[in-house]
């Protein structure tokens, strides 16, 4: 075979390969987005709050109706100044999107317009990567470690001449592992300051472990995405947001087409509410460690390996389950048991409420 020839199969498959790795990455069930919301069927697929909206929000969202034929200048800004407390940080620090999937977008095109190439963990949340080598951003995955973790080490090792961004989800979804604070923490102070860091923090609420917020004012190169989607149970009100330094934060606004471009004014008054809504987050941080006890026990009776989770998930391997785990539990209409590692048994649950994982435990004993 001609070498122009080889290189052009070469080339051709690395490509189908590419593709077929992003299918998967975003192949949702489609049973689970077409099933009603009904109470019959427990849905614990995506990693949403079972406990939200908190009663505040509800009322704020309700309440905000009425204002929403203006455009929501006001508590766009109130919302901006009261993150940026909640981190010690300001207003300026703070970008504010619909859910922090479209700012994760955001933060990948800022690098693709930069001409680079990215590295991120596999399998970890890859929903965004799709779109970002759409608009020219190559990513490199590097796989875990033996146990489930980020492999920061790795990570490091693969950074070239052409890395612009290295995404890191800290706790990782799917498998709710930690990378410890202190070496995070290393590795961006070592990382040079022209390669974005991405960190995504969506579940740091459920964990103990600090946000790394403390260091954007001293590294321009640091973007933290957080969410209203998980423990302040906002998920289908879409209001996420960036913590950066201010020049930084500035940089992605600008690619946003305008700053009332994004959530709504009835999301942001329910995001506004919910911060200030000081039982909720106890109460489903509270909840949520119960379930996972719950799925814990159900899991190591069973024999089957899991993953200690710092989320509101849990990662396990399901090889030695007498039976198709997913299909047991679709047959008692308990529907999220989802793969992201091809070839494996490896699945993700979501945590639901103690009644929905008590449902679980029966269907997988008695499946
Ligand atoms: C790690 C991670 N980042 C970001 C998101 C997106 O969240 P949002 O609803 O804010 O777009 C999710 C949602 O599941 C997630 O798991």
């Amino acid at each position: 075979m001609q070498r122009r020839e080889l290189l052009k199969r070469t080339a051709m498959a690395a490509t189908a390969f590419a593709i077929s790795r992003d299918a998967f990455a975003g192949l949702f069930d489609d049973k689970i987005k077409q099933l009603p919301l009904n109470e019959k069927i427990i849905r614990i697929g995506s990693n949403e709050n079972p406990h939200g909206p908190s009663a505040l929000a509800k009322k704020a969202m309700i309440d905000a109706v009425a204002s929403s034929n203006r455009y929501p200048w006001d508590v766009t800004t109130k919302l901006r100044e009261r993150i940026g407390e909640l981190f010690k940080l300001n207003k300026d620090n703070v970008v504010i999107g619909a859910g922090s999937s479209e700012l994760l977008g955001v933060t990948a095109t800022w690098a693709a317009l930069q001409k680079g190439t990215a590295i991120a963990p596999d399998p970890t949340f890859r929903l965004w990567i799709p779109a970002a080598k759409r608009v020219g951003l190559p990513v490199n995955l590097i796989p875990l470690t033996e146990n489930k973790v980020t492999d920061l080490p790795k990570m490091q090792a693969a950074v070239d001449a052409t890395t612009r961004l290295i995404y890191i989800c800290n706790p990782n979804n799917p498998t709710g592992s930690i990378i410890p604070a202190k070496e995070l923490e290393a590795f961006i102070k070592n990382t040079p300051a022209h390669i974005i860091i991405l960190l995504d923090e969506a579940y740091t609420e459920f964990s103990d472990e600090p946000s790394m917020a403390h260091l954007v004012n001293t590294h321009p190169n640091l973007v933290i995405a957080k969410t209203f989607s998980k423990v302040y149970g906002l998920a289908g009100a879409r209001v996420g947001y960036v913590l950066a330094h201010a020049d930084t934060a500035k940089q992605l606004a600008d690619l946003q087409p305008w700053a009332n471009a994004g959530a709504s004014a009835v999301s942001l008054a329910g995001a506004l509410a919910t911060m200030e809504d000081k039982s909720f987050i106890p109460y489903c941080k509270a909840e949520n460690e119960k379930a996972k006890k719950i799925f814990y026990y159900l899991l190591s009776e069973h024999g089957l390996r899991y993953i200690p989770s710092y989320t509101s998930f849990v990662y396990f391997d399901a090889t030695r389950y007498h039976k198709d785990l997913k299909t047991v539990l679709e047959k008692s209409n308990i529907f999220g048991a989802r793969t992201f590692e091809e070839g494996t048994k490896w699945l993700r649950l979501s945590m639901g409420t103690v009644e929905e994982m008590r449902a679980v435990a029966k269907a997988l004993n008695e499946g």
